[in-house]
């Protein structure tokens, strides 16, 4: 794209962070870390203003991290799009979920795109983030900017750079896993390889944003894929009275060739269960299929009334009402986002059965409605469903109470029985 007309006003260091979720604030760290000065905008006024007292939203930012940002006048939240005039980098990093009939749902990025478009400036990158299907940079994002942007803005760049951030991992984190960069044309490309190599330890350089946002749907699609199989391979072993755990350790002996996945109640959170469904929608739509992956989407639906069952075989014959525990609501060890908890399925079937159901989470202050009970809430059987910290579980066998453990974290403990 051509230079000649073109000029940056801004501070060259200056980003702007649409949506302040697990995505968004962690990136705004990064980069405040990295000498930047970053403005978060997000539309959540309440969340904006937590954030701005140096309360964090997110498991994996600290209050302290945030609260130095703040003071350093390297970081602010705000509600207010026009602050997108001061920066040289946007980064869209806000919900992209299924609708009613479990399509994607491009309502939050189109408003992004809406918001930021009459702000953006002169040489100004902006990245989509948000995990999409291929051709949403393109096709939605950009005829958004480009049809809304002021006339004096002559030249934007675009790229898709997908986050592959993992709440709650202390290993791996936005800065040290490798990050995907597909530019729109060459000069996008050389902007964002630069913004990103400022902030990540390894920069992957690919040949557009579709094959970006595909490789993102293919690394959520692999997990839940192998979920599925997994998940399937567990009723196989238990109906023949194999320990799959057993199974899976002796198979991951193998040095190549073989990646361990683990059962569970089914797939949460904002990836696994939404993310595949963006590519089995965007193959129907160029008239190709996704049947595997359709089909995995349906065995890990299956999963939560499975558990149901084993769990319902572990009450005392004679109780017509039983008293069912679940421990741990949120999707995954660690973090409180109960967005797509499988235990929420598991939870409905359970009440369906006849059984009465309560649930205890350090993490999670309240959920559908309800409140968490105490460890010693007084019930039949306990259903592991997320192996939560701060849960002393070492009660339950003094007390006779039979626990399932769908998390592969208690085996061979007294009145355990796992998945
Ligand atoms: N959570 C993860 O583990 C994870 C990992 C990798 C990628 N992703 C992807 O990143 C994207 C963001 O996910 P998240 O988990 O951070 O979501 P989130 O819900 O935690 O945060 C998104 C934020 O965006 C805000 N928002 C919504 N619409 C907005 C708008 N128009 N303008 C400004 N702010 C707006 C919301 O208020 C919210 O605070 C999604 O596409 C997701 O698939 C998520």
């Amino acid at each position: 794209m051509a230079r000649i007309g073109c000029m940056r006003a801004q501070n060259v260091k200056t980003l702007a962070i649409i949506g302040q979720g697990y995505v968004g604030l962690p990136l705004a760290m990064s980069a405040v870390d990295a000498g930047w000065t970053v403005l978060g905008i997000d539309t959540h006024e309440s969340k904006v203003s937590q954030i701005n007292l140096g309360s964090s939203p997110v498991e994996d930012i600290s209050d302290e991290q945030l609260h130095s940002a703040i003071a350093n006048g390297a970081y602010r939240a705000t509600i207010d799009f026009s602050v997108v005039s001061q920066a040289t980098v946007v980064t869209i990093c806000v919900p992209t979920p299924l609708d009613e009939n479990r399509e994607p749902d491009l309502t939050y990025l189109r408003s992004a795109a809406t918001g930021i478009a009459p702000f953006v400036s002169n040489e100004t990158l902006v990245v989509s983030e948000s995990t999409s299907y291929p051709g949403t940079l393109r096709d939605i994002i950009i005829p958004i900017v480009n049809e809304m942007k002021r006339e004096t803005t002559k030249c934007v760049y675009f790229a898709s750079a997908p986050e592959r951030v993992n709440p709650g991992d202390s290993n791996w984190n936005q800065k040290n896993t490798p990050r995907l960069v597909g530019g729109i044309d060459e000069r996008s490309q050389a902007r964002a390889l630069e913004f990103y190599n400022s902030i990540c330890d390894v920069v992957v350089s690919v040949s557009s944003p579709e094959v970006a946002e595909a490789a993102k749907l293919l690394e959520n699609t692999f997990r839940l894929v192998n979920i599925a199989l997994i998940n399937e391979f567990t009723q196989i072993c238990s109906d023949s009275g194999i320990s799959v755990h057993q199974v899976i350790d002796a198979a991951a002996s193998k040095p190549y060739g073989f990646m361990p996945f683990r059962p569970g109640v089914g797939v949460g959170g904002h990836c696994i269960p939404v993310d595949p469904l963006y590519l089995t929608w965007w193959a129907r739509k160029i008239g190709s299929k996704a049947t595997l992956v359709e089909f995995a989407d349906v065995l890990n639906h299956d999963m939560p009334s499975y558990v149901a069952e084993r769990a319902l075989k572990l009450v005392a014959k004679g109780i017509t009402k039983p008293r069912i525990l679940v421990l741990g609501v949120a999707y995954k060890r660690g973090v409180g986002d109960v967005r797509e908890t499988p235990v929420s399925e598991l939870k409905s079937y359970l009440i369906e059965k006849g059984a009465e159901v309560a649930w205890h989470d350090p993490f999670v202050k309240d959920w559908e409605g309800s409140k968490p009970v105490d460890l010693d809430w007084n019930c039949d059987v306990a259903i592991l469903a997320t192996n939560q910290p701060g849960m002393d579980l070492s009660e339950f066998a003094a007390r006779g109470i039979p626990i399932l453990d769908c998390s592969n974290s208690l085996g061979g403990k007294e009145g355990v029985t796992s998945l």
